[in-house]
This record gives C-alpha cells, structure tokens and sequence, in this order.
C-alpha cells in the first residue's frame, strides 16, 4: 500500500476551511484526519458531527474521524451519518471494544484502534482481527504541535508481522514535521498525520502536504 501524508484540520483556519481543505486535495491529498475532542476524554475542544457534514459537502477526501471523546459509542452513530469514512476509538474509552469496532464496520465504514503513549502497542492485540486500522499516538493526545515522542514506536517491529496478516493498515499522529518524518519511514507505518506542519503560514497547506509526501513517497 502506498505511503501517504493525511492532513489534519485541528491546525486549519477554520474561517476558510473549505478552501484549506481544497488546497490539499488539489495537491493530491487523499485522507482528511479529523481530530474530534469532548473536554473531558482530552481538555481540550474541537467540534463534533456538525462540522463532519459541513467537511463531507466540501470534498470527496477520506474522512478519518479519530475521537477523544469519553463514551464515543453514544455518538458514533452520528458521526458515521455525516460522513464519516472512518472512526477511530480509544479503546479504553469503550464499554466492549470488540463491540465497538463492530458496529463501526457494520455500518459500512472502516474501524481503528487508537494506542496513547502511555499505553503498550499490545493493548490492541487481542483486536487485530476486527480492526481495519491501528492509530499509533507520538504525542499525548489534545492538541497540535506538540514534540514528536520516539519512543512510542519502539514495540512496533514485534508486531508488524501480525499486523500485516491481519491487514491492519498502520498509521501514526503527533509531531509529523519535515524533520521528524525521517524517523519515521522504513517502519511499516502507512500513514502519518500532520497538523501543523501543513497547516501554517509557512506555506499553502497544499504546498506543506506536496513538500511531506514527497519525503514519504521518497522514502527520506
Ligand atoms: C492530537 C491530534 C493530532 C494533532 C496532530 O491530539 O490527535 O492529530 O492534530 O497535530 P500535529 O501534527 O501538529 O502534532
Ligand atoms: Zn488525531
């Protein structure tokens, strides 16, 4: 599977969001992350379904909803009617996990676990069969820009085997920069978020993608 660079929004300018979001599709952008925060599972508050189904009327991009929320199963039926593509859950934050991952997937969209880095990569193991998708945290989740963490990838070799017989697609969030990025390539890692680092006023976000995924698709 092709590596590939999926924009978060958190770091967007949100007064002219369609038009940010355009910047990377027209660049080739294929997944939007969209960071989802209730105050209490992070403290910190970004937007919820609402905003989802503005997003779905602005582009075709993927939408990847990853949610810090607490009790996201009262929620997720939602954010998959607003158009979702793919809901990412912490696992801690769900009654059954394997119940969650399947209701998401029986709704037609793709279903992910979220690992913190405080938590172990092996929390997840046990759900390698229902998951479509491990979220690997380098930062502590809740905000963007924060310093990217490396040592949260030191248990991913040991399980990259398993994880490529189960076709689970490997993605990780925080602190992906053009200076980072390097650390990151050659580790079975298919996706990378970032927020910051396309989002600025560096350059246009469809600049700042253009300029990471080449990096990734170069593998440098
Ligand atoms: C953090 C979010 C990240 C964040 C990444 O809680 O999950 O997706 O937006 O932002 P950067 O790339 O700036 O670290
Ligand atoms: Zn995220």
């Amino acid at each position: 599977m092709a590596s590939q660079i999926a924009p978060s929004v958190l770091s967007a300018d949100f007064s002219r969001l369609g038009d940010q979001i355009q910047s990377v599709a027209d660049s080739g952008g294929e997944v939007l992350h969209l960071d989802v925060m209730d105050g209490h599972y992070v403290p910190n508050l970004t937007f919820g379904p609402l905003l989802v189904r503005a997003m779905r009327k602005m582009t075709d991009m993927v939408l990847e909803a990853h949610l810090m929320i607490s009790e996201p199963d009262l929620y997720i039926d939602n954010f998959i009617s607003a158009g979702a593509d793919i809901v990412l859950v912490h696992p801690s934050t769900c009654s059954s996990v394997k119940d969650t991952l399947n209701s998401i997937k029986a709704q037609g969209v793709k279903a992910g676990l979220v690992v913190n880095p405080d938590e172990k990569l092996s929390i997840v193991e046990p759900y390698f069969s229902e998951m479509d998708q491990l979220l690997i945290m380098s930062v502590v989740p809740g905000f963007g820009g924060q310093s990217f963490m490396p040592e949260v990838l030191y248990d991913l070799p040991q399980m990259s085997q398993s994880l490529m017989e189960n076709d689970v697609l490997v993605e990780i969030d925080g602190g992906i920069n053009m200076t980072t990025i390097g650390a990151v390539l050659d580790k079975g890692i298919n996706r990378f978020v970032a927020g910051s680092a396309v989002f600025n006023e560096h350059a246009s976000p469809g600049e700042n993608f253009s300029t990471l995924q080449n990096l990734v698709v170069s593998g440098r």
